[in-house]
């Protein structure tokens, strides 16, 4: 972006009105900075095995645990909405954790199978997948826990399978929520060796320890069993830190960059795309959504309009695509 061009405003420029570009709707559109649409949204969504499920989030008030045969008529509405981008979360039974997460690329499982059913049924849809552990491990973290410590490199093992099982399965764009060191690099590897060059990588680059994520640990019973994921995600004071994260993330081929949070972080988002020229994502985390959701149910803020000015708020900052709860709602008041 170029530097704005200031207005050397002396005494005598005071005929200068701002208010004059705000008089009336026309003009206000006229120089309207940043559209918002539903091709922005992405809508995060939890799956569950089984048949004839629809369990609401109690946190997060009109999000459910679906299972495929319940989603399918949802997914054909949301789709005449105009969202075309569905980000896909799998909640696993307790039964199924085990340690190394073996479950995330077994061919039984059924998160692979609903991608399959997606897939099929809305060939025109984009779907995509959470890569990391922790939906699957039996100690909720997001890379193999050994004596205590969340390891690096024997994670990316288990991540790469996870990913090239998720593309036979039909994904579209992969997903990496992990903050491993050098995983994008590893998946896109693993991924062409088994000829996916086609499969995309929306890496979280920029993703921090965040109180924000409570609702959606609650949504898979996935919070860690011990301990935090302050030794992988990155600490919510740093910023220049992200420029690191970045970088990496584009050299080892990353096609679009995350950052999340999104409300707390506006200044990385904005950081992210005046430095990079790869498209910039963002995550309006459950807790964001959360906040909103109970505040209006309070009749504390208006739903609709606090909503909007969220969404725009966060393309204004900087970012391309938007994951958020409130993608449903948001297109609606599009309309
Ligand atoms: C896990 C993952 C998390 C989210 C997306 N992927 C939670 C976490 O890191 O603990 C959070 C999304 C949200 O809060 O909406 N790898």
């Amino acid at each position: 972006m170029n530097d704005p061009v200031f207005l050397n405003i002396k005494k005598e420029n005071m005929n200068i009105r701002p208010r004059r570009n705000r008089k009336n709707a026309a003009i206000r559109a006229m120089v309207e900075e940043t559209q918002l649409g539903p091709q922005h949204l992405i809508y995060p969504l939890f799956l569950k095995d089984g048949k004839n499920i629809r369990e609401e989030v109690a946190s997060l008030p009109g999000n459910y645990r679906w299972s495929i045969d319940q989603l399918l008529p949802e997914f054909e509405k949301w789709m005449n909405l105009g969202i075309m981008t569905f980000d896909l979360f799998p909640a696993v039974d307790e039964h199924l954790k085990d340690q190394i997460g073996s479950y995330s690329y077994a061919d039984e499982n059924f998160y692979l199978h609903s991608i399959r059913t997606l897939k099929e049924k809305f060939p025109e849809a984009v779907l995509m997948s959470d890569v990391a552990l922790d939906p699957y491990s039996s100690d909720g973290h997001d890379g193999l826990v050994v004596d205590g410590k969340i390891v690096n490199d024997p994670t990316l093992d288990i991540l790469g399978r996870m990913s090239v099982a998720q593309a036979q399965a039909g994904i579209d764009i992969i997903g990496p929520s992990d903050m491993m060191d050098g995983r994008v690099g590893f998946i896109r590897d693993e991924l062409d060796a088994a000829g996916f060059q086609d499969v995309s990588i929306m890496s979280y680059t920029a993703k921090y320890a965040s109180a924000f994520y409570g609702p959606f640990r609650d949504a898979l019973n996935s919070a860690p069993k011990s301990g935090d994921k302050k030794t992988y995600q990155m600490n919510p004071a740093n910023k220049r830190e992200a420029l690191i994260e970045a970088e990496l993330d584009i050299a080892e081929g990353a096609d679009f960059i995350m950052v999340k949070p999104a409300l707390c972080y506006l200044d990385i988002i904005h950081l992210l795309k005046e430095n990079f020229a790869t498209p910039v994502t963002a995550y309006n985390v459950s807790g964001e959504c959360a906040m909103v959701y109970a505040a209006a149910k309070n009749g504390w803020l208006d739903y609709d309009r606090a909503v909007m000015e969220m969404l725009l708020s966060i393309r204004r900052a900087g970012a391309d695509g938007i994951l958020t709860y409130f993608a449903p709602d948001a297109a609606r008041m599009m309309k």
